[in-house]
């Protein structure tokens, strides 16, 4: 029925200018429809509008949109123009700022390795593949498996390498009543056949010269261990906070592996865990997105400073609002929201 309601009368031309690339969006079709068929490597997961995956910025022209884009971009996104390319169909020809993934994705038939427990909800599951999957430090992976409702996406937690990995180390939060994490969790999956496609995502490090703030919630500290051992790897020399947002001590992890990385780090590295339910004597408390104004005085011009924000969908959105009200410019902002079955349901 929206497609009907939406349905345009004409083809419209969309051009990347960054990408210099150019695909036309036919009658019904929405821009993410288009520029898949196109064969683009359009930034994309859900395609229902609730992940912010597909979020792209309109410089010239105007789109309908099948689900209001504000159910999953902030205030701050939609008035700098920002909409959602699964869920706009275009008004005229438009051009369109959004960074394409890098290089196409591929299936690769999967076990698990190994796993061990990181807090007592999250664990570490490494998944075993035969030839290596190369990735950017930062993407994420599709999973299915025999039974699946549909696929779950992964971050990986490491740097890929040189070459790209056989060994792929995820970190795994446990959904109560989640389709996935709760069969992984009870041992059900120990020996299934799984297919994992990958590279996905544009969560990596952009380059600049700029403090960096890393905020993190839950298992959304996956992507950033992997973008930060991957930038020291590379010598990056640029100024860190990572906060980190639990509710209590037993939610903390990997504290030795960051230790490891700020001993490396060639800059300031500072690591803040905020604990929101539990006070604990040498430890921030309170939301960790009340930290954000705090840590960019420290760093210096928020208007140089990069933000990469990754866990639950509540916490990116405040972490957005507190990092423009201070300044921090909108595309200066990459974030990946960790959706699942309920997002936008509740
Ligand atoms: C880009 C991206 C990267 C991600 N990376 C990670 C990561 O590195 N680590 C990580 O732990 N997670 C990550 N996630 C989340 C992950 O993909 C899964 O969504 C998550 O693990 C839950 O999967 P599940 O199958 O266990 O739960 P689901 O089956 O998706 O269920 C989740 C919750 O929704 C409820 N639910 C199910 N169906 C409905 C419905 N119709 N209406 C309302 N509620 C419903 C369930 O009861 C449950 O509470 C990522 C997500 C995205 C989009
Ligand atoms: S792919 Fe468009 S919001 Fe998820």
């Amino acid at each position: 029925m929206f497609r009907k309601l939406f349905a345009k009368k004409a083809d419209a031309k969309v051009l990347l200018p960054d990408a210099g690339v150019t695909f036309t969006v036919g009658r019904n079709e929405t821009v993410l429809e288009a520029a898949l068929k196109a064969g683009i490597a359009y930034p994309h997961d859900c395609t229902v509008g609730t992940c912010g995956a597909c979020r792209s910025r309109l410089l010239v022209g105007k789109v309908d949109a099948i689900t209001p884009f504000g159910y999953t971009l902030s205030r701050e996104e939609l008035q700098a123009g920002y909409i959602l390319a699964c869920q706009a169909v275009p008004e005229s020809d438009l051009e369109l700022d959004v960074p394409l993934e890098a290089g196409a994705s591929r299936k690769y038939q999967a076990r698990i390795a190994e796993q061990s427990d990181l807090t007592h909800d999250i664990r570490r599951v490494v998944w075993e593949v035969v030839e290596p999957v190369a990735y950017r430090a930062g993407q994420y992976m599709n999973v299915t498996w025999p039974g699946a409702p549909g696929p779950r996406s992964y971050s990986f937690s490491t740097a890929p390498g040189e070459a790209g990995r056989t060994l792929l180390s995820t970190f795994v939060r446990r959904v109560p009543g989640g389709a996935f994490t709760e069969s992984l969790f009870a041992g059900a999956l120990d020996d299934a056949a799984f297919e994992i496609e990958a590279p996905h995502g544009t969560f990596w490090l952009r380059d600049g010269d700029g403090p960096i703030l890393l905020i993190g919630g839950g298992s959304g500290l996956s992507p950033l261990m992997s973008l930060l051992e991957d930038a020291a790897d590379r010598g990056v020399k640029r100024d860190v906070i990572l906060l980190f947002g639990g509710r209590a001590e037993r939610d903390l992890y990997c504290l030795d592996e960051i230790a490891a990385l700020a001993s490396r780090w060639q800059g300031r590295f500072d690591f803040r865990p905020v604990l929101s339910e539990e006070e604990k004597p040498g430890r921030r408390f309170g939301l960790v997105t009340g930290e954000v104004a705090d840590a960019l005085a420290e760093l210096g011009p928020a208007a140089s400073t990069q933000g990469y924000l990754c866990g639950p969908p509540g916490m990116i959105d405040a972490a957005v609002s507190a990092l423009t009200a201070a300044g921090v410019p909108l595309p200066a902002i990459f974030y990946d929201k960790f959706t699942d079955a309920s997002t936008g349901k509740k």
